[in-house]
């Protein structure tokens, strides 16, 4: 009998072929490759897929959580998982660090673990079905679909006091390109990368700084709406633009009406250094999703420390 694996496979492998020409990615060696799972999981991407379309479905603002899980997940020691880990008794993980206590989505992930566990045991690891899931999230707001390579491999190690290398949302942009600059990223891409803030909200802890701080660039009335959110506690939760739960480019046009949530959402339109980056994704939605999809894409691929000598968790919380 002619399988699905006999006809389809040789296809995607032509096709990935000429990718790796255009795209510059490798496939097959030791690092990430586009068709990892092609013969050891085939369906992991549509395992995925199909769980975050149904955690969506139910909870549209999942999307928001996904997708800062991931960033959250690379910045601290590459894309390997380890924001995922929960404490034990003898470790405080990255995950109870007072800048991850608001991160959301952790039981989708579980969800589609724990199917890929079922189809195809001890093949998946939890960095790429985050990496994949958050993929997943950006296009079903309505963002850009883009390809990731995979092949990450779970950490082991998962420190809060590594979470001190996140951004804090005090920065201003000088601070922002600096640190997104040790991470191999450009200006351009940090500011095409901090329009993930079309989605989702903050709360009031995280930009509180900005009722008092009188040198801050903020439209006086919106002062007053951020204020207003902030008399219902530190918890309290502020859209980051006019259309939370879809991915477009109202996030560069609030900036441009100095709506910006965070002290490092506005300085980006304040500095003279990328002001014209904000204007242009504001003026072309089409030129930020191209960015957008791109820095993604290399977010993805931050390396490990531990590089290939990750495992792949049989449960995303817990190291084997
Ligand atoms: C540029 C530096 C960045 C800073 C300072 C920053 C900071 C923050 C802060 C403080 C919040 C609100 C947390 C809370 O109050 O609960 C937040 C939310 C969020 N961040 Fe960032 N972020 C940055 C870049 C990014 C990047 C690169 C991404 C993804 C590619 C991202 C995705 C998100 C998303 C989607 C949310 C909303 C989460 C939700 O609704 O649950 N952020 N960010």
């Amino acid at each position: 009998m002619k399988s699905y694996q006999n006809m389809v496979i040789p296809k995607l492998l032509g096709v990935l072929l000429v990718l790796e020409m255009i795209s510059g990615i490798r496939f097959g060696a030791d690092g990430l490759s586009m068709g990892y799972y092609i013969m050891s999981c085939p369906f992991a991407e549509q395992i995925v897929r199909n769980t975050v379309t149904r955690a969506l479905q139910a909870d549209p603002t999942l999307a928001a959580g996904l997708i800062r899980m991931h960033f959250h997940d690379c910045f601290i020691e590459g894309c390997d998982g380890s924001v995922l880990l929960d404490s034990t008794k003898d470790n405080t993980a990255e995950k109870d660090s007072p800048a991850n206590l608001s991160l959301r989505g952790f039981e989708v992930i579980d969800d589609a673990k724990k199917k890929l566990e079922q189809q195809c045991p001890g093949v998946v690891s939890c960095a790429d079905i985050l990496a994949m899931a958050a993929k997943e999230a950006v296009f079903l707001a309505g963002g850009p679909v883009y390809m990731i390579p995979n092949g990450r491999k779970d950490g082991t190690r998962s420190r809060i006091e590594d979470t001190m290398n996140l951004p804090a949302p005090t920065l201003n942009a000088s601070e922002l390109i600096k640190m997104f600059g040790q991470h191999g990223f450009t200006a351009r891409e940090m500011v095409a990368l901090s329009g993930a803030h079309t989605v989702g909200v903050a709360r009031c802890s995280s930009f509180k700084n900005r009722l008092s701080d009188s040198v801050d660039n903020l439209d006086s009335i919106f002062a007053k709406q951020l204020s207003n959110t902030c008399s219902a506690g530190d918890n309290a939760e502020q859209p980051f633009d006019s259309t939370r739960n879809t991915f477009d480019n109202a996030y560069y046009n609030g900036l441009q009406k100095k709506t910006g949530v965070l002290t490092s959402d506005q300085t980006l339109f304040a500095s003279a250094s990328t002001r014209g980056i904000v204007n242009g994704y504001a003026f072309n939605q089409a030129m930020f999703f191209i960015d957008f999809q791109q820095a993604m894409v290399k977010m993805s691929m931050l390396d490990p420390k531990e590089g290939s000598k990750g495992e792949v968790r049989g449960n995303c919380r817990k190291i084997n």
